[in-house]
């Protein structure tokens, strides 16, 4: 679901497998400092929460991969500890209204680190600076079957950072 209009900066990048979404979470690890707002959008099944965990597995370092770094669903957030930077992964699917959200303590989280939020759009307003990552399954012919792409559009000081993502690809 295109749930918002790409603009011209938006870049696609296609996820064919697992191993294509965790190399686009470790290039964007490199690029996350304090204060960035990543938004997560997509159906359900999508891949956000497969993204974000590939993003802070990178960043927690060379023994990321053995951090457990599961959905957010039920605790609606979880925040990992990386050496120079705290990540705060964020589900508001369970969210009904933005005022619900004001408990959780993402305005703090946002001042102090990264945040990274599934269903962002249960916020309501969303901050002017920030990622947008949106999963979107796309029907591919040639493998007869479903494929992902992710749709990176930077709002604020994302458009030149942007620029520097390494193709997912090494
Ligand atoms: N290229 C891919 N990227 C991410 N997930 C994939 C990919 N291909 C298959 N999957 C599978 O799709 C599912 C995505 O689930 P999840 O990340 O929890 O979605 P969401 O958080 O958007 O609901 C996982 O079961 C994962 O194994
Ligand atoms: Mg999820």
């Amino acid at each position: 679901m295109v749930d918002e209009i790409e603009n011209e900066l938006t870049r696609i990048v296609p996820l064919p497998d697992e191993a294509a979404t965790r190399a686009l979470g470790a290039a964007l690890s490199l690029l996350v400092r304090p204060g960035d707002f990543l938004a997560l959008k997509g159906d359900l099944g999508a891949g956000k929460t497969a993204l974000a965990r590939a993003l802070i597995q990178a960043r927690l370092g060379p023994d990321g991969e053995d951090e457990e770094v599961p959905s957010p669903t039920f605790t609606l957030v979880q925040s990992y500890e990386a050496p120079d930077l705290l990540l705060t992964h964020v589900d508001l699917y369970r969210i009904d209204q933005p005022e619900d959200a004001r408990e959780l303590g993402l305005a703090d989280a946002l001042d102090e680190g990264v945040l990274l939020v599934e269903w962002p759009e249960k916020l309501g307003t969303l901050p002017a600076d920030r990622l947008d990552i949106e999963l979107v399954l796309v029907s591919d012919s040639a493998a007869q079957g479903a494929s992902r792409e992710a749709r990176l559009t930077p709002h604020g000081s994302w458009a030149p950072r942007l620029a520097g993502l390494q193709d997912g690809r090494s």
